[in-house]
């Protein structure tokens, strides 16, 4: 099965077992908006919790807020974000069809890289137990050209991109010989600069209604909020503040599910720090928050950081964590260190002074931040596709598992009764009424006892509890571990100990403060 193949399955199996559908679907749905399901809002919430407590639980010196989507707009004049959140954009004349200028470009090089890939699949095929790809890479004469066009087509784009030279990143995808994936031709028009953020309009017409912006981004509510959590929390510098919460951008391209969305939720956490001492929290924080990733367990070698190029207008470094998603490794998180930037712009629009007094060495400034930013549905599509899984079982069977860090997992435990009498249905009842104040749990009587296994596996609840003709006599059940599928017997009263351990997100913070 392909990447893509793969892609398309774990789609298909989002929507049929009520994780994700497409937004208004009964209208055709509307273009990269997304809805969450029954069970995508748990793994969500689970999400959300995850990194919440990751980072207001165990730091006592980050707090967390909950701003309004809707701000001044002097905000989005002051943050930059109405002169500069712009996406290069180019039009095929003959396709019709509208392209990230950069994306282009960056696909072109992703396919050199391909190419260099396949020349070293051949040559290992051909050579055999005798092949040293070390030496194949840095001497084969086909692979040195085509990287040496690959870097330099990178530091071109690097080059024009951070020079706002629209004129130059058409030339270079005249250069690049670069055709439109749906004419096949070099038809383009030039290129523009398109502003992401969605307005509306606030107040009716005749008060004089004023345009307010969708936020682009959660962090300005932070920012502007600044001073009142500093002064009301009695908080010292280094200290930070943590959001979680809707942001809307007109995404040029929106594909790859929900990977780009235009509607979209952000876990933004924004750390004030001494000018001078930034670049140390910026490598603080770009450690705890790969951490964060791996303690899940999905393997460490499918991570890896990718330091930016063209620095957005307001950072002074900036590194993403990537992914290796079945359409390869791309961003999940950036880690940025913003400098006062933000804090000094909304001081110079709003009039007012926003500084922090440093009580130990009595003098005051504009602290710097380093922000950690990851979208909280690219983290939903990161889990999803490491736990999606189709196995061949020793039986001959194939089986659909959602392979859940138990933590996130949507339904902790399935009760099942074994069969529909005898008392067993009334005793799974009461093991569902003790554990559904604390757990998600389901209780599920039909169909014969594999084919619920199933069920559960393709949704990835960890434990199946089986309730037999033995439970009603010695209060004893089976667990049925999902991985695994073995299955032991434990006294029903054990229960509420055995879930809270397994779904305990303690074992990954532990991970985390190692
Ligand atoms: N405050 C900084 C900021 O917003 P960003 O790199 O533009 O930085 C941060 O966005 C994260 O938000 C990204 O790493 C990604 O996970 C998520 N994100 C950004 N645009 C998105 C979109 N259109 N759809 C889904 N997630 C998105």
């Amino acid at each position: 099965m392909t990447q893509e193949e793969l892609f398309k399955k774990l789609i298909a199996h989002s929507k049929e077992y009520g994780f994700i559908f497409p937004s208004s679907e009964i209208y055709d749905g509307l273009s990269a908006v997304y809805d969450y399901g029954q069970l995508g809002v748990e793994l969500k919430n689970n999400i959300k919790r995850y990194w919440w407590d990751a980072m207001t639980k165990l730091h006592d010196n980050i707090v967390g807020i909950d701003a309004a989507i809707f701000m001044h707009p002097k905000t989005w004049e002051a943050s930059g974000h109405v002169g500069a959140f712009n996406d290069p954009l180019i039009d095929n004349k003959d396709s019709k069809k509208r392209y990230r200028a950069d994306v282009l470009i960056e696909e072109w090089i992703a396919k050199q890289d391909e190419k260099i890939e396949k020349e070293v699949a051949k040559a290992a095929k051909r050579f055999g137990e005798a092949f040293d790809e070390q030496q194949f890479r840095t001497t084969n004469g086909r692979v040195l050209e085509l990287a040496a066009k690959r870097d330099a087509a990178h530091a071109k784009m690097a080059e024009v991109l951070n020079a706002n030279d629209l004129a130059g990143v058409k030339a270079l995808i005249e250069e690049l010989e670069i055709v439109c994936p749906v004419s096949g031709t070099k038809n383009w028009t030039d290129v523009r600069q398109f502003n992401l953020m969605f307005s509306t309009q606030m107040g009716s017409t005749a008060d004089g209604a004023s345009i307010v912006y969708l936020r682009p981004e959660t962090a300005q509510g932070i920012f502007v909020n600044f001073l009142n959590v500093q002064k009301t929390g009695r908080m010292k510098i280094p200290f930070g503040i943590a959001q979680i919460g809707k942001a809307f951008r007109n995404e040029i391209v929106a594909r790859q599910f929900i990977f780009r969305m235009r509607e979209f939720e952000q876990m933004e956490m924004q750390f004030f720090v001494k000018p001078g001492t930034e670049m140390q929290w910026f490598e603080h924080w770009r450690q705890f928050r790969m951490n964060w990733h791996r303690a899940l367990g999905f393997g460490d070698d499918r991570y890896r950081f990718h330091d930016h190029e063209k620095l957005a207008h307001y950072a002074n470094a900036a590194t993403d964590v990537e992914y290796e998603f079945p359409f390869g490794f791309k961003e999940v998180e950036g880690i940025h260190s913003r400098t006062d930037f933000d804090l000094s712009q909304h001081a110079k629009f709003s009039g007012k002074k926003i500084q922090y007094f440093d009580t130990e060495s009595g003098e005051s400034y504009t602290p710097y931040v380093v922000e950690t930013s990851i979208g909280v549905d690219r983290m939903f599509l990161q889990v999803f596709s490491a736990a999606y899984t189709e196995e061949k079982l020793d039986n001959g069977e194939e089986r659909v598992v959602l392979r859940f860090p138990a933590a996130l997992a949507p339904v902790k435990a399935a009760v099942l009764p074994l069969v529909k009498k005898d008392g067993l249905p009334e005793m799974a009842r009461k093991i569902v009424d003790d554990l559904k104040f604390d757990h998600f749990v389901q209780y599920d009587e039909k169909d014969s006892i594999g084919k619920r296994y199933r069920r559960q596996d393709a949704i990835g609840t960890p434990l199946c509890i089986t309730v037999d003709h033995q439970s009603t006599e010695d209060g004893s059940v089976t667990i049925r571990h999902r991985d695994s599928m073995q299955q032991e017997r434990v006294a029903a009263a054990d229960l509420p100990t055995i879930i809270n351990n397994l779904v305990s997100l303690r074992p990954l913070f532990d991970k985390l403060l190692k």
